[in-house]
């Protein structure tokens, strides 16, 4: 795959084309999800609870989130490489610029922080920097304790026009990919049509530009019950390799998600 750019994702929501986003946390399995020609890899704080074992990603710090990124950098064969900023490492514009530039220089490519308005000053100085900003939208987990619990965001109408308002706001700031996390499949379509830059959801139904799942949610490697919006491409594979392949081809021909895997 030729290394995939910021270029590579606008064009494809220009054509109308989906492209496909997995998480991967090591060197081995960022060179498998690349080599399945998956677009995006995402570095996702996530991690605390995959690989660490948490009950949230509040306990994720940068200096592991930095370790990760080095470790799925070695072994990316082209795919664009997206880190988390954890918890609290982005609580003032002064502290996103320095952490993030530990992950720039750790081998991601874009950034991705969680929250609406609030953002938008730490966004534009970012990409002044140099620094392309994924803005995480909807149910977002570093604030689990704020929200009461891991809920579908953007339910009731106020709601729902703040995200919009929010995705707008944040896309001038100079945010350059959103991404939307259980959110109902309408406003997630109602958003992706807003923007012109490209939207990634998870649990945010099929109209958005591109999805993303957790690399062992979707190899049905995590224990206990799985969320509404997941699927295990495991079952239906006879290889790992195979399973990735079938992701990212259902993703592309918008099979996946299916009405059952989405919000109403
Ligand atoms: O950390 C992560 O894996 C994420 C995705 C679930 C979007 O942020
Ligand atoms: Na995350």
């Amino acid at each position: 795959m030729n290394n995939v750019t910021l270029h590579t994702l606008s064009a494809l929501k220009q054509d109308g084309k989906k492209f496909a986003v997995l998480t991967a946390y090591d060197a081995c399995f960022a060179q498998l999800v690349s080599n399945a020609g998956t677009e995006v890899i995402l570095v996702g704080d996530s991690l605390g609870m995959v690989l660490q074992g948490h009950d949230s990603t509040l306990p994720v710090t940068v200096e592991e989130m930095a370790y990760h990124t080095r470790c799925v950098a070695s072994g990316n064969q082209g795919s664009m490489l997206m880190s988390d900023l954890p918890f609290m490492s982005y609580a003032t514009p002064e502290q996103a610029m320095l952490n993030a530039g530990i992950l720039m220089q750790a081998g991601a490519h874009i950034i991705k922080i969680e929250g609406g308005a609030w953002l938008a000053e730490t966004i534009t100085l970012l990409a002044e920097r140099g620094v392309p900003v994924c803005a995480h939208l909807g149910l977002t987990p570093q604030a689990v304790n704020r929200l009461g619990g891991y809920r579908v965001q953007g339910r009731d109408e106020s709601s729902a026009q703040q995200m919009l308002d929010d995705a707008i706001l944040l896309e001038k700031a100079g945010a350059s990919i959103l991404l939307l996390e259980c959110v109902p499949s309408l406003l997630a379509g109602e958003i992706s049509r807003a923007v012109s830059i490209p939207v990634i959801g998870i649990g945010a139904g099929a109209q958005t530009d591109a999805q993303v799942l957790v690399l062992h949610d979707m190899l049905g490697i995590t224990p206990g019950r799985k969320p509404r919006f997941v699927k295990d491409f495991m079952s239906e594979s006879d290889s790992i390799a195979g399973a990735l392949q079938s992701y990212g081809d259902q993703v592309r021909a918008g099979t996946f998600p299916a009405d059952e895997h989405g919000f109403a």
